[in-house]
């Protein structure tokens, strides 16, 4: 797996609350725009894999399509129980491009 950023689209590719799935390194990310900056976490929900990325953001958190859970996007914790989580990743924006690094995850 790189440690390397890498971009997965431009700024204006994704409004305010919106979010997508993108493949960094052979993994599946969702990548959002909360409140004017990129948050990126693991796409598939633990419960049952749902697209994290196809979930609705609301107060900093992502619901889950399927079931509902909800995802801190700041953390990647569940907001019902914040002893689990997923991955967070480490996003940036480099002129137009916004990448995304999952070697280092946090
Ligand atoms: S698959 Fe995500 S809450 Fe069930």
């Amino acid at each position: 797996m790189s440690d390397s950023f890498v971009t997965v689209c431009r700024v204006g590719d994704l409004t305010e609350g919106q979010g997508r799935t993108v493949v960094v390194d052979d993994r599946l990310v969702a990548i959002f725009l909360v409140s004017g900056e990129y948050r990126a976490i693991d796409d598939l929900c633990p419960h049952q894999g749902a697209s994290l990325g196809a979930g609705c953001v609301e107060d900093g958190e992502v619901y889950c399509p399927w079931h509902g859970w909800r995802f801190r996007l700041s953390d990647g914790k569940w907001a019902d129980n914040p002893r689990l989580g997923i991955d967070v990743f480490e996003t940036r924006v480099v002129g137009e491009e916004v990448q995304v690094r999952v070697g280092g995850g946090k």
